[in-house]
């Protein structure tokens, strides 16, 4: 705690300063995309932990010290406002990070609670994630603050992660382990689903049509992003420049894999990039 508040030396970032985004490596890509979408003239550091990815079979403490460093190296970039992209450090992490820094913090949980609650009609939600985000009870215990009502049905589908990180996005395989997920919550009738892993959104149509039309799909990934303007304008610290820098302003680390990671990016991103850094975060 005292290293993460000792950036009080540091001057405090104005509106031109980057959005530092950090997640267990390549998934938290699909929150900045939406963050791309949503605020097209803000710039982005992203820091992905490919070297200690995965974070979802993980301990809380693990997470939380990942977190920590992570947190850290985004100071050094002076970031005016950081993105908890991963839903498993939201889950884990969060709660006791968010009272240690100085700048403004949001993580993936808070927004697609809200929305599933704003969506159910029958009042039973589904959500699906990692191993560890599942086991936190974080959407339920978020979901009853808001909605006593409602009853929420928790699923891990831990294969989703490497099966999207393996390219098996429109596959026989990922269809056959969707269904077998996805059965027991068709069998609760649940009317509501939370997309609650950074990688899950890019097999959403999957999803989608296995659960059927009845099933509405909330990704946390794009509620995050305007939870973000919000908070930003709350905060007076959105960016006055203008759009359009073609991409120049968005900047990416890694811990390890720079080349399997600039691939990934480059197949779901608009914008091309043409490098990762990789830094030793165990330095932070
Ligand atoms: N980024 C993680 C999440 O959203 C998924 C990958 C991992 O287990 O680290 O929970």
């Amino acid at each position: 705690m005292a290293i993460l508040m000792s950036q009080t030396n540091i001057p405090f970032p104005g509106n031109s300063a980057p959005i530092g985004v950090f997640d267990s490596g390549v998934g938290g890509l699909t929150v900045v995309r939406e963050i791309m979408r949503a605020l097209p003239e803000e710039s982005i550091i992203y820091f992905g932990d490919t070297a200690r990815v995965p974070y979802g079979s993980k301990s809380k403490e693990t997470v939380t010290k990942y977190s920590r460093q992570i947190i850290r190296f985004l100071n050094t970039q002076h970031v005016k406002a950081i993105v908890v992209a991963c839903n498993t450090a939201s889950a884990m992490a969060l709660d006791e990070i968010e009272k240690e820094i100085k700048i403004p913090i949001i993580g993936v949980v808070k927004p697609g609670a809200k929305v599933a609650s704003e969506t159910t009609k029958n009042g039973k939600i589904g959500v699906i994630g990692t191993e560890a985000m599942i086991r936190s009870n974080i959407y339920p215990s978020y979901l009853e603050q808001i909605n006593s009502n409602v009853e929420v049905i928790g699923k891990p589908c831990p294969l989703f992660v490497p099966l999207v990180e393996e390219g098996l996005l429109q596959d026989p395989v990922t269809d056959e382990i969707a269904m077998r997920y996805l059965s027991v919550l068709i069998d609760c009738n649940i009317d509501t689903l939370i997309l609650g892993c950074t990688h899950y959104p890019l097999i959403r149509s999957t999803i989608a049509r296995i659960m059927g039309e009845k099933v509405k799909l909330v990704n946390p990934a794009y509620e995050t992003a305007w939870e973000l303007k919000r908070m930003l304008e709350q905060e007076n610290l959105l960016c006055n420049a203008r759009p359009g820098l073609g991409g120049n302003q968005y900047q990416f680390f890694v811990s390890d894999a720079a080349e399997k990671f600039r691939n990934f990016a480059n197949s779901i991103l608009k914008y091309g990039i043409l490098s990762a850094k990789t830094i030793n975060i165990e330095e932070y």
